[in-house]
């Protein structure tokens, strides 16, 4: 069985829940507290053992590749007022094996994936989608690859959700549980209105592929929103080989909501060693006045 060594994260969307921020701005790079949320999804990858990444990015997403790069100007800066500390946090990003591609048009999901055929070659993969954040003992990506090894299949992550939420998500139709948290899928569908979903259980942002995938998305019309979905093309793949769907028990932070953002920067606040006192206060004497 080859092993999981790479890593796709499409980036290409165009942020229209933040704007106006994101006009000019990548949402990739808005922060939690001061790292943008692209570097927690790189960094759950790599503590996956995840050795190259592809970004699959958009317009206005220079930002990105700028962040993963050098800066020479600002570390001889942080070198020479003696911050080494902070010399140490700006070149942490630089030694990572990214690479960069840009999808031309938002075709969607799917298509975002597809850009990564090359990329990927013949070899199984993991998508980690930058509106969902996790925590756990283990990575999720990890979890992932842990089902991958037991399976040799693919396997995706899903959570529970309150039923009228399943219009936002792809939802799975689960046949019975076949190991530890792991369910065996009948039909993946994409964003079925509340009383045709066929479960609670939601797709979240993360995927474990083998590379017939591509052949799928090759073949998929565009389905809901006029886009490609990678919905359905995974739900094609359940036709050929198994795709599992994972259910993950640890936190999730929905961070492409405004509200799902606050809130997790207000839970990661409440942890910086900079922020966490002073943040208590504040949010104490808040509720007092309200
Ligand atoms: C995408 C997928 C959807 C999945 C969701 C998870 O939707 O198409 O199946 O449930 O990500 O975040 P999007 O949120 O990009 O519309």
């Amino acid at each position: 069985m080859k092993s999981v060594k790479k890593a796709v994260i499409p980036a290409a969307g165009l942020g229209t829940r933040f704007l106006p921020a994101t006009k000019a701005l990548a949402k990739e790079m808005l922060p939690i507290v001061d790292k943008p949320t692209i570097q927690f999804i790189v960094e759950e990858a790599r503590a996956a053992g995840i050795e190259d990444i592809l970004i699959v990015d958009g317009k206005s997403k220079r930002s990105i590749e700028d962040h993963f790069d050098s800066n020479p100007e600002l570390e001889a800066a942080l070198e020479a007022d003696g911050k080494l500390e902070k010399l140490q946090m700006v070149q942490e990003t630089t030694d990572i094996n990214l690479y960069f591609i840009r999808q031309s048009k938002p075709r969607g999901l799917g298509d975002a994936v597809l850009q990564a055929k090359a990329f990927v070659g013949d070899e199984p993969f993991v998508v980690l989608l930058g509106d969902d954040m996790t925590r756990d003992e283990v990575p999720l990506t990890k979890q992932l690859i842990n089902q991958y090894e037991k399976t040799g299949e693919s396997t995706l992550a899903v959570v529970k959700v309150p039923h009228e939420e399943t219009k936002k998500y792809g939802v799975i139709d689960p046949i019975e549980k076949v190991g530890d948290n792991l369910y065996q899928v009948r039909q993946f569908v994409e964003k079925p209105n509340p009383d045709e979903a066929p479960s609670d259980l939601a797709i979240i942002g993360r995927y474990l592929l083998t590379p017939e995938i591509f052949e799928e998305l090759e073949n998929t019309k565009p389905g809901k929103g006029g886009e490609i979905q990678l919905t359905d093309a995974i739900d094609s793949l359940n036709k050929r080989q198994h795709v599992y769907a994972h259910e993950f028990t640890g936190r999730r932070y929905d961070i492409g909501s405004k509200i799902g953002f606050l809130e997790t920067s207000i839970e990661f606040g409440l942890e910086h060693p900079e922020t966490k006192d002073e943040l208590r206060e504040y949010i104490k004497k808040l509720a007092q006045e309200m």
